[in-house]
């Protein structure tokens, strides 16, 4: 049966650690002999994966696109305004047509529903770019980052700051449980996780010995934190409702005073793009515990491993 990776909990713990163990593979032999191109056919042609946008992006149309062609495959990057997608097409029709033409689906777009519908209907495997409701890829490449950092995953503490009811949030949760770390959520109360995300995140958990938790005192959710991770507090879409989202997470902003009251060695996490002086101050993203860039760059490996995984299951 097709694999794919809609949701951070489409991998099982042994699953998601064996990519990881192949994304740290693939960045130590990124452009040697030994690098595996498995999306160049045995007559040297490449098979091509669909790179979709509904939404815009920096890092993951690069580091797709890159990874891509690194691993020998030709990217297909279509932006949906330019699609019948983008004019209404249902979806599954645009599935059926790209599915008999690439190798794998890569997606961003707004309800994860849609991206569902793509998975339900797919032959290949259909990988999730971000959704309103989680961005997956970038956890991996996050939990990458803090495995070089850090060592290790599992008994370590997480904590993200912010809009607790976003993509990122709800996906350090899902993605930190498997890899069974303790990860706790500050945010105002009117932005708290998705409720059945939390209770998912907690099932999961309790199998792998991590733990979940939400908390509106943001000085509680820092205390002893081994990563501390921000994201924008406006999120893609929600653009107009700027004005009134400020103020609520003006207490949740990771500045110095928060980064002192973690861990004395804690990692800085921020998926970017960031906005200085908001969720995160200039001297935290910019200064010694911050591994935004090599959490950028990890994109790239991150994602080729969990497409090569794929691939190997298709
Ligand atoms: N972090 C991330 O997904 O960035 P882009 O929106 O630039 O792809
Ligand atoms: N929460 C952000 C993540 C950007 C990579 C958004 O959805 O816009």
């Amino acid at each position: 049966m097709t694999r794919h990776f809609t949701k951070d909990d489409d991998l099982t713990p042994a699953e998601q650690a064996e990519v990881l163990a192949l994304a740290a593979e693939l960045k130590r032999t990124r452009f040697t002999a030994e690098a595996p191109t498995p999306l160049a056919a045995p007559n040297g042609v490449p098979r091509s994966v669909a790179v979709l946008f509904d939404k815009p992006s920096t890092r993951t149309r690069v580091s797709f696109s890159v990874g891509v062609a690194e691993l020998g495959g030709y990217p297909l990057v279509i932006d949906a305004g330019s699609s019948q997608l983008g004019r209404g097409e249902p979806v599954e029709d645009t599935t059926r047509v790209l599915d008999h033409q690439v190798a794998a689906i890569v997606w961003r777009t707004f309800g994860q529903d849609r991206l569902d519908a793509m998975a339900s209907v797919s032959r290949v495997p259909v990988v999730n770019a971000l959704t309103d409701l989680y961005h997956p890829c970038q956890i991996l490449a996050d939990l990458q980052t803090v495995i070089e950092r850090k060592g290790s995953l599992a008994g370590r503490s997480l904590t993200y700051l912010g809009d607790g009811a976003n993509n990122m949030a709800h996906s350090y949760l899902l993605g930190g449980a498997t890899a069974g770390m303790h990860v706790r959520i500050g945010s105002p109360e009117e932005y708290q996780p998705d409720a059945d995300v939390l209770k998912r995140a907690a099932e999961v958990a309790a199998e792998t010995g991590g733990s979940v938790a939400w908390t509106a005192d943001p000085a509680a959710a820092v205390d002893g934190a081994d990563v501390l991770a921000t994201d924008t507090w406006v999120s893609m879409g929600q653009e107009d409702e700027y004005d009134a989202r400020i103020a609520p997470f003006l207490p949740y902003a990771v500045d110095e005073k928060a980064v002192a009251r973690a861990a004395d060695d804690a990692v800085v996490l921020h998926c970017l793009p960031a906005y200085r002086g908001k969720e995160i101050a200039a001297e935290v993203i910019d200064g010694p515990q911050s591994a935004v860039w090599d959490e950028a760059e990890n994109r790239l490996h991150a994602q080729k491993a969990l497409l090569v995984w794929l691939l190997e299951r298709s």
